[in-house]
């Protein structure tokens, strides 16, 4: 576990002081880093990954790989945050067996601190069989999207006295499996607000309320990158699709109009060496062979002791052996110049 990271125990304390759980859905690196920045107690890499990254409608085609791929991009940009790795559809729905194996993988592969999983009934034998290997199992009821067909639909549950009754004892049976959390969706207040008192674990909320001891929105919903008409729990606290779009379009016009770039965004050269070059080019360009190749295919000429992508790929290459990623060659080469 990494120094300074969120424990379980100072969560279920976060419940009984009353000071509320601020959990956020994160996707890649630079999401998971701002939201450390801004205090966010719990990331969780959700599946919805597939309706707002991957483009699905749903979140059941979500793989294993493109979960343990956002994952370990997560996890490894943050200290604090608890990481919760959220599991696909199909990765624990076949047997305890299969489920026990794909939460390991969460957590050995793609660094998860914990994992979460949809639904009570067969759910519950998965969740003991994952908890008794020491992987710590978020719950999640009510409006459980991998289950939308069979719910109907994205829609509000527990509304009639009958289901709002299954409802608590799916999440006391959560509980007693051994869940240190329970997410609960689009659940109506006072529903949300029973469970909450009923558990000694803390409940997240997602259109459940202010009850809930702590509560979730997906990243991309809470900043404005979806647009049009979302859930009635969705607040917008800031317009990033407009800002974005409005980035991309100048920038589009200023490359078009020749605006961008502009010389402080260009590297110079010393002016000797400038000379040097231009004559070099004038007499190397004269001496040029501009007829057309006769055999097409044949391949470009090599560099003496290169290959014929050129030199650029391969200093990239050579600096990718050296341990180098791109960024830092690049850095490097800014500050020689
Ligand atoms: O996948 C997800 O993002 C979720 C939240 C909506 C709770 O399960």
């Amino acid at each position: 576990m990494k120094p300074g990271k969120l424990t379980l125990t100072q969560l279920a304390d976060m419940k009984h002081r009353g000071e509320k759980i601020v959990m956020v859905t994160a996707y890649d690196a630079p999401g998971a880093r701002l939201a450390e920045q801004a205090g966010i107690d719990i990331l969780l890499v959700g599946d919805t990954a597939g309706m707002v990254v991957l483009g699905h409608d749903g979140t059941v085609p979500v793989t294993m790989d493109e979960m343990l791929f956002m994952t370990r991009s997560v996890s490894g940009a943050v200290e604090r945050p608890l990481v919760v790795g959220d599991m696909p559809f199909g990765s624990y729905h076949v047997s305890d067996e299969d489920a026990l194996r794909n939460a390991i993988r969460f957590v050995k592969e793609a660094g998860a601190d914990v994992v979460k999983l949809e639904g009570a009934g067969p759910s519950l034998s998965r969740v003991r069989a994952i908890v008794s290997a020491g992987i710590p199992v978020m719950g999640h009821v009510g409006l459980t999207p991998q289950s939308e067909t069979i719910l109907g639909g994205f829609k509000t549950q527990g509304r009639t006295a009958a289901k709002a009754r299954q409802l608590l004892a799916d999440a006391l049976a959560l509980e007693a499996a051994g869940c240190f959390a329970i997410v609960l969706e689009a659940v109506p207040v006072p529903v949300a607000a029973r469970i909450t008192e009923s558990l000694t674990v803390p409940t997240i909320g997602i259109g459940a309320g202010a009850a809930c001891d702590g509560q979730v929105l997906v990243y991309h919903d809470l900043l404005g990158l979806t647009e049009g008409r979302a859930p009635r729990f969705v607040k917008r606290y800031a317009n990033l699709a407009e800002e974005i779009r409005g980035a991309l379009t100048t920038y589009a016009e200023e490359v078009r109009t020749g605006v961008y770039p502009a010389p402080e965004h260009t590297y110079a050269m010393p002016e000797d060496e400038l000379e040097v070059f231009s004559d070099a080019f004038s007499s190397e360009l004269n001496s040029i062979d501009r007829s057309f190749p006769t055999d097409a295919r044949a391949e470009p000429e090599r560099p003496e002791g290169g290959t014929a992508r050129g030199a650029s790929a391969e200093r990239i290459e050579q600096g990718q052996r050296n341990g180098q990623s791109y960024g830092d060659q690049r850095r490097e080469s800014d500050a020689r110049h």
